[in-house]
């Protein structure tokens, strides 16, 4: 395994913001000091996410996760932690030299697992694709296709385009002399095997297009052909495993930033267009593979943004497949949606490279029509509006569509065009409307997928009878109901983290009362804070947070952190939660010795029963000197 010298990953740490990276992949709100959001590792309705650009944390209140900003990527993402370090350094654009390779133990996914081996296998043909592409005799036919097409090196370069070549055997080849195995590459889809039990290549004569996954790994390639009639145009990977088209889309994981920063995905039909908007400076684009968007498609781009921008093909299929896209996103998934046309049947790929990137940029600006003014139009298509019966049929499902606007602006702004285009009075459509209105029920109350605004406002601040308090948040971790101790527990823990010194006075007071933590993830933690400064490191929760093995551990840490807690602390205030500790452990050590008592008593053995009501008393004694 690789290593990034310490130095460099507090640079990396340092420079990169979690809330950006949290936030590309999960929609944050501004909430006090902190940023909430849905928590993407277990599906709630209500947001119990908590990220604090303060501490460069994040913690789930809801599921217990927590971590720093290069944990989170690990766990979103399945990456190792060197991967997750470089990860951030990309998107910090922070240089930083590492090659990854999926054989050094780093994979993302463990590379002895089926799926890892898929992968690598896919990294690898990837690699000879591109390479027999730009470098290669076989591929400059291709190449020229493509640079006719009007992609430039860089280009093909950045989406790793490549070339398969006609011949029948040359990525067999290339991976039997890499030891691969044959029959997983099979099922990888990359070959196949004829009914004479040879294994040939599956792809010929195309330029290869890698697919990645949500995550970025490389799980499948589309083949286009370019100097033949032969086959579909599009020869897709089949379904394997670690592919599956309903939840994948073509860029996501390269256009997630973006998406965020930009507040909207814009969804498109093909690969080259994907290209061609990157080109124009449109890094939020995806396209699904060639089939319609699914709900899992939906799942993914709700997680990022609320607002879609659908720029497909100008042509009549285009347009249908606009309308079924923006209904679903619209309505059945109350997405913010937008539909942009291009004249004269084109697709973006052609409109950007014949008409130029800043005629894009200003169709993409200022002529998106809005999910109602689109639907307006898609409407009337198919109908002849000269013959009176086809008109009234359109008005009225025009004023069903105007009727579903929540706003009395929007009705009305579409009332006015409807009435000027058919010479209405607006007292007319608006009487129209609202029998319309009155005989469709009313379209459901918008949900943007989070909570109503409402519960954004102040939390009340917990306070569990001097408990911890975590800041807009109005619940407790759902723990079991917190124990005698567990207070103390928390206080004295997050001291611990966050103070060297606190961590020394502590513990000397523990070792006094002879106590220890008694929950376990508390204990764990102790441990390994009691190794983290014996080995010469400052306080510090993040770095802490990168040296712990456990997710148990990083887990509480993050949970400590969110706590608000007075800093200023005399050492009294320790010596009172070391007290609280002692008393609890001598309070359990009481019922325990009552629950001794009672089978004792029930079993006749008085001098037992006798000694253990002598104990107690004592205990009791005790206690009360200790308070
Ligand atoms: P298009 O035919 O519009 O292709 O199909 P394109 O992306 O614009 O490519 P060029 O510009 O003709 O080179 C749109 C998308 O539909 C899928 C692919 O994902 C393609 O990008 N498709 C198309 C297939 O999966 N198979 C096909 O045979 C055709
Ligand atoms: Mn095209």
């Amino acid at each position: 395994m690789q290593r990034i010298p310490e130095e460099k990953i507090d640079e990396i740490r340092s420079q990169a913001d979690i809330v950006d990276v949290v936030g590309s992949y999960v929609q944050l709100k501004k909430q006090g000091r902190n940023y909430t959001g849905l928590c993407p590792f277990h599906g709630e309705k209500t947001p119990s996410f908590s990220v604090s650009p303060e501490k460069q944390i994040f913690h789930c209140f809801g599921c217990g996760k927590g971590g720093n900003v290069f944990s989170f990527l690990m766990q979103i993402d399945g990456l190792s932690f060197v991967e997750s370090v470089k990860k951030v350094a990309d998107m910090a654009h922070i240089p930083l030299d590492v090659e990854i390779s999926s054989g050094d133990g780093s994979a993302s996914v463990r590379p002895d697992s089926q799926e890892g081996k898929m992968i690598e296998i896919h990294q690898l043909t990837s690699k000879l694709y591109h390479y027999l592409l730009m470098e290669t005799e076989e591929g400059q036919e291709a190449l020229q296709y493509l640079l006719d097409r009007g992609m430039s090196e860089q280009e093909l370069d950045l989406f790793e385009i490549g070339f398969a070549p006609a011949h029948a055997s040359t990525v067999t080849t290339f991976l039997q002399k890499r030891e691969v195995d044959l029959p997983l590459a099979v099922e990888c889809g990359l070959l196949t095997e004829r009914d004479d039990g040879n294994i040939v290549d599956r792809f010929r004569n195309r330029i290869m297009f890698p697919i990645k996954n949500d995550r970025g790994q490389l799980v499948g390639f589309s083949g286009r052909l370019f100097n033949q009639e032969d086959g579909p145009k599009y020869l897709n990977s089949p379904e394997t495993p670690i592919f599956n088209k309903r939840n994948i889309l073509y860029h996501f994981s390269d256009a997630r930033q973006e998406i965020r920063k930009k507040e909207e995905i814009l969804l498109l039909e093909g690969y080259m267009d994907v290209i061609s908007s990157v080109l124009a400076n449109f890094n939020n684009g995806v396209a699904s593979m060639g089939t319609s968007l699914t709900e899992e498609h939906v799942q993914m781009i709700r997680r990022v943004t609320n607002r879609a921008i659908i720029c497909y093909d100008g042509d009549r299929a285009g347009i249908e497949a606009s309308f079924k896209a923006g209904t679903l996103l619209a309505e059945q998934h109350r997405l913010e949606v937008f539909v942009l046309q291009l004249p004269n049947g084109k697709d973006p790929d052609d409109f950007i490279r014949s008409e130029g990137v800043e005629k894009f940029a200003e169709v993409y600006a200022h002529q998106r029509l809005t999910w109602t003014a689109f639907k307006l139009q898609f409407l009337r298509r198919n109908r002849n509006l000269q013959n009176e019966t086809e008109k009234i049929a359109y008005l009225g499902e025009a004023l069903a569509e105007i009727g579903k606007l929540d706003q009395a602006v929007e009705r009305e702004l579409y009332l006015k065009q409807l009435g000027s285009e058919f010479e209405l009075s607006m007292d007319a459509l608006k009487q129209q409307l609202q029998q319309t209105v009155a005989s469709t029920s009313r379209a459901k109350p918008r949900d943007y997928g989070g909570p109503p605004p409402e519960e954004y406002g102040d939390y009340p601040v917990f306070d569990g009878g001097g408990g911890p308090v975590y800041e807009e948040f109005s619940f407790q971790p759902p723990s079991q109901a917190p124990s005698a101790g567990l207070t103390s527990e928390k206080r004295l823990l997050k001291y611990m983290v966050e103070d060297r010194d606190a961590f020394i006075q502590i513990r000397n007071m523990m070792q006094e009362q002879e106590i220890d933590f008694y929950h376990d993830n508390y204990k764990a933690l102790y441990t390994h804070l009691i190794g983290f400064y014996a080995s010469g490191n400052d306080a510090n929760p993040l770095v802490l947070m990168d040296q712990l093995p456990d997710d148990m551990s990083r887990n509480l840490v993050s949970e400590l952190e969110m706590m608000i807690l007075n800093t200023d602390v005399s050492t009294e205030e320790y010596q009172d939660y070391v007290f609280s500790l002692k008393k609890a452990s001598i309070e359990r050590d009481i019922k325990e010795k009552e629950q001794q008592l009672q089978i004792a008593s029930q079993q006749g053995e008085m001098t037992l029963a006798l000694e253990l009501a002598r104990t107690i008393t004592t205990m009791r004694a005790n206690l009360k000197n200790n308070t």
